[in-house]
């Protein structure tokens, strides 16, 4: 049996003024007029033999994602509740915790795998994914770390890189490469890029992680006892998680561990971090416009435009992302979508 596991941690805080801080952007219906981003990553799953899912996000969204869980009728679930989040390798190993408590109950603990999937990523080709899921289960089952591997388009350096050996061995992981190096791996092309989907039990995780950072694995243990129930809802202590160190699964486990495989991914992903990215995994009209809403172009192009509740009319423009929403207004030159990290950063602080 598989559960998945769904990180919900981060807002996407690049996808402002349509992502905010008590909405974030794997709680918006971002490529799909029906479901958010995290229904769609259940959703997803749906095929597979999977058991109730495990959810891990932050005390405040707890409301939100219960009923985004409800209305694609998931009837029971858990909800990890961090009251800050300590970035993924904590985030998993909670997730470990409550697995191998839950599964011990119904005795299946031996044959249960986490899928571990991030809520903010994008999937077209389900039948490529269930593929693929279904031959990393053979690999996890007999106790390895599994990865799943996608084909570079470019020297990215807010990916992990992972060359592959025999039989799906991982001979290398390098997460978050500097630029130069990027680019080697890229030429080479021997590497693939960490989808940051993972596959394995919890058992395996958990051993690896205290292994190669039991002070992670520590702290978490001890937070995670200290837990209050709320019907699905699980409150992690504060205080002790606070306590806990900030590290990736990637820096945390998968470089150091001789447990790692990886499996080759070829359907299409993204991983929609910011109003570019959004543009380009869109259907674009013959202009190249993504228009979404109320909106009219009239010798416009290039352009994503996106309208909540006014009509909004481009003209003669171009590479332009506009973002309408009921009390904010984006207007940015495409190439600079990152950017809009700082006009987020400058509203937090000159509140
Ligand atoms: N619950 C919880 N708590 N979720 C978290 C936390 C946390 O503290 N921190 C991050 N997440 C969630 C994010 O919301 C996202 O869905 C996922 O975990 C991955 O975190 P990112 O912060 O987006 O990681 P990244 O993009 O820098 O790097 C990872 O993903 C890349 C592919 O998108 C790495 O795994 C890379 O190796 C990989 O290439
Ligand atoms: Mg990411």
């Amino acid at each position: 049996k598989i559960i998945p596991i769904i990180l919900s941690g981060g807002v996407g805080s690049r996808l402002w003024p349509l992502s905010r801080e008590h909405y974030p952007k794997q709680c918006l219906p971002l490529t799909d007029k029906e479901y958010s981003l995290l229904q769609q990553t259940l959703l997803r799953t749906q095929s597979l033999e999977v058991g109730n899912p495990i959810v891990v996000c932050n005390e405040d969204h707890r409301f939100l994602i219960a009923q985004q869980l409800q209305s694609i009728g998931v009837k029971k679930s858990s909800i990890l509740l961090e009251p800050k989040g300590r970035n993924t390798a904590p985030a998993i190993a909670l997730a470990a915790f409550e697995t191998q408590r839950t599964q011990s109950e119904i005795a299946e603990l031996s044959d249960t795998l986490m899928l571990v999937l991030p809520a903010d990523h994008v999937i077209r080709d389900i039948a490529a994914f269930e593929e693929t899921i279904t031959q990393a289960v053979e690999l996890a089952k007999k106790g390895a770390l599994v990865t799943f591997g996608v084909q570079p388009t470019c020297p990215e350096t807010g990916y992990g890189y992972i060359r592959s050996g025999e039989d799906f061995a991982v001979a290398e992981f390098v997460e978050k490469p500097n630029l130069e190096k990027a680019q080697a791996y890229l030429e080479s092309g021997e590497y693939l890029w960490n989808s940051g989907m993972f596959l394995f039990s919890a058992k395996a995780y958990l051993d690896e992680l205290s292994a190669h950072r039991n002070d992670i694995f520590q702290s978490v243990q001890n937070a995670y006892q200290q837990r209050s129930e709320d019907m699905d809802f699980v409150r992690i202590d504060a205080q002790l998680f606070a306590e806990c160190p900030e590290e990736s699964i990637d820096f945390a486990v998968m470089e150091k561990t001789k447990k790692a495989k990886v499996v080759p991914y070829h359907g299409d992903w993204s991983d929609i971090g910011a109003w570019d990215a959004l543009y380009d995994y869109s259907d674009k009209d013959s202009d190249q416009n993504v228009l979404l809403g109320d909106v009219m172009s009239e010798g416009s192009s290039n352009c994503l435009i996106r309208s909540e509740s006014r009509l909004v009319a481009a003209v003669g423009v171009k590479d332009l992302v506009i973002v309408e929403t009921a009390d904010a207004i984006l207007v940015m030159d495409k190439n600079n979508a990152q950017d809009v990290k700082k006009i987020v950063k400058r509203i937090q602080t000159e509140d």
